[in-house]
Formats: structure tokens, sequence, C-alpha cells
């Protein structure tokens, strides 16, 4: 049995080659490139792939799979929002994810980045920078005094509420889908509307899909509290920038902490050598506001995580090969 591995950073590589002495049974081969129509023809005699990657997953590249009689491909992370399904579904191409690699990994940086927007730690660094070390004005707001609302209430929204409430934060949600426990603490609203209207920091937690693109647009910022902070470690897609910056210019919008862009691919985990160089105006323009934290998709970025990326891709793959069964197969 063989399964190819793309897109394997160094970070990654350690992880792998535990998986393949511990699983002496299948031929592992990796590269560190991305899965494109310039390195599709490595997974040639391979029997599973295993990807992750921001850039789309096309139909060219899920036409020459299926061509090559590869029908498993494993995503070492939970966003299938980049496959193209139609092609993945024609080609017989079953996908499995990673839907827990570590909630907590997101959770518990989203938390921090709305600790440092609460206690204003971007605007006293610059200030002691400046070799000013007064006060005032930035009087900072506590957390237990405020109400969260959580938008999608899946693994990583319970995570974040979990530490909220550890916070001693009022915690509401917002779901499609309610989860048993939280129905019965009494935590959900029954609309966006009423989440926008009721929070003073709003988490977003949701996948991106069809329907929920730019969610947090001009007219949903307008039902929310004056000095919303805003948190987007989900998916880019989800806030329509243009609306947000209006809301920041306007003091709507009293902060946010973004880790996702909707325009990040190819600008996250990129060097361009300094600032000025990162092809993207509207990005600089948030990444200058010191009520506004931009990180380049971090918050899943810890060890644990990329241990159970590889480990949980890798098994769920050799599982489809084997069985043709895995827990962790994705509806497209
Ligand atoms: C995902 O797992 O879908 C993420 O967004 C994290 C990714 C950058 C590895």
């Amino acid at each position: 049995m063989k399964i190819i591995a793309y897109g394997i950073r160094d970070d990654e590589k350690p992880y792998l080659d535990k998986w393949s002495e511990e699983n002496p049974d299948v031929e592992v081969a990796s590269t560190g490139e991305l899965l494109d129509d310039s390195t599709v023809d490595q997974a040639k005699g391979a029997d599973g792939v295993v990807t992750y990657q921001q850039k789309p997953y096309t139909a060219s590249v899920l036409d020459k799979l299926g061509s090559f009689g590869i029908k498993y491909l494993s995503l070492r992370n939970v966003g299938v929002d980049n496959i193209d399904a139609d092609a993945a579904k024609r080609n017989g191409i079953q996908v499995t994810n990673v839907p827990a690699y570590s909630p907590e990994a997101i959770a518990e940086f989203t938390v921090t980045q709305l600790m440092r927007l609460l206690r204003r730690t971007n605007t006293f660094d610059r200030k002691q920078a400046n070799g000013d070390l007064r006060w005032a004005p930035d009087i900072a707001d506590e957390l237990n005094q405020m109400t969260v609302g959580v938008f999608a209430t899946g693994r990583i929204g319970r995570a974040a509420m979990r530490i909220y409430k550890g916070f001693g934060a009022k915690v509401i949600a917002y779901d499609i889908y309610h989860n048993p426990e939280l129905e019965k603490e009494g935590v959900y609203v029954d609309t966006p509307e009423e989440l926008y209207a009721q929070s003073d920091v709003l988490s977003l937690h949701a996948p991106a899909t069809k329907e929920n693109e730019h969610m947090i647009n001009d007219k949903t910022i307008a039902q929310m509290k004056d000095g919303v902070f805003i948190l987007n470690p989900a998916r880019g897609a989800l806030v329509d920038t243009d609306a947000l910056i209006c809301g920041l210019d306007s003091g709507k919008i009293g902060g946010a902490a973004l880790d996702t862009y909707e325009n990040e691919v190819g600008i996250f985990n990129t060097d361009f050598g300094s600032f000025d160089k990162i092809p993207d105006e509207r990005l600089k323009n948030l990444m200058k506001r010191e009520n506004v934290l931009v990180s380049p998709h971090i918050a899943f970025y810890t060890k644990r995580a990329a241990r159970n990326m590889v480990y949980f891709a890798m098994d769920a793959n050799k599982s489809l090969i084997n069985t043709g069964k895995s827990d962790k197969l994705v509806e497209l």
C-alpha cells in the first residue's frame, strides 16, 4: 500500500516519519510541494493522497487523481471549502478531514487575541517602544463584565465557550444545529440578529458555506452593539472586509482580531521581506490599526495540532484504502 503526502512542512515531517515507522505495511512518500497541476503526477502509483493546503483542489487535479485510479484524499485540516466537490464526486474520490486536531488550540488563541484587544496591549507595546509609560487614555474593558456571542457551536465554538465562561463572561450562542448540552444550559438565541444585538464580543466559529459568505456586512454590523469586538479565527469569507473597515472607521466596531482574511491565500504564511511589500492594501490598512490584530492563520499552529493532523489524516487514508471506510469521511 502506498500513500503520498503533499505539502509536508518541516514541523510535520518528524510526525510523518514516526507514523511511517509505526506503520511498516505502508509505503509513505512525501513532498513539501502542494498538490496542483505541476505536482499531481507524483501521485501516480499511490493508493491514497494526504494533503493540506489553502489553495484550491481544482477539477483538473482531481480528474488527474481519478485517472490514476486514486479514490482516497485525506486532508490534514478541518475546512473542505477549497475542494471542487463536483469533480471529486464524478471521479468517485472519497474525502476525509480532521475535524478535531485541537479545537482548544484555536479557542485558546481566539481568547488570547480578545484579551489583547481588551487590555490594549498593542497600544501599550507601541507606547512603551517610544518610552511612553503613561496609562491614560488607554483604560481597558473587562471580559467578566461582557456578553460574548458565539456564532456556531461546533467543537471549536464550544471550546471557546468553555474559556469565555472561565473568565466569567455571559455567553450566548447561535447555530442552526443545537448542541443538546448547551440547549439544556439555555445559551442559544433564536436568530443571528438577536446574537448581534446582545453581544459585546462576537466570536465566529462557522465553516465557510455559500450561505454565510460575507455574513458580517454593512447590514449586520448596523445590528450590532456600538463598540462591538469581532473575532474571526474561522474563515475570511465570513467577513466583508470593506464593511469591516467602514465599521472600524466609524467607531461602530471597537476592535477586531482576524486570524483569517478573505484574500489570505498566497499571502499568509509568506515572507514578503518588509511590511510595504505585502501585496494587499486592505490587509495593510487593517494591520496598521491599533485596535485590529491580524495574525496569519496561526490559531491552529501548535505541536499537538500538527501531530494530530498528520496522524489522523494518515490513519484515515490507510483505513479508506484497507476497508473503504473511515469515521472522518466528509459529505461534499
Ligand atoms: C483548518 O483546519 O481548516 C484551518 O483553518 C487550519 C489550517 C490553516 C491548517
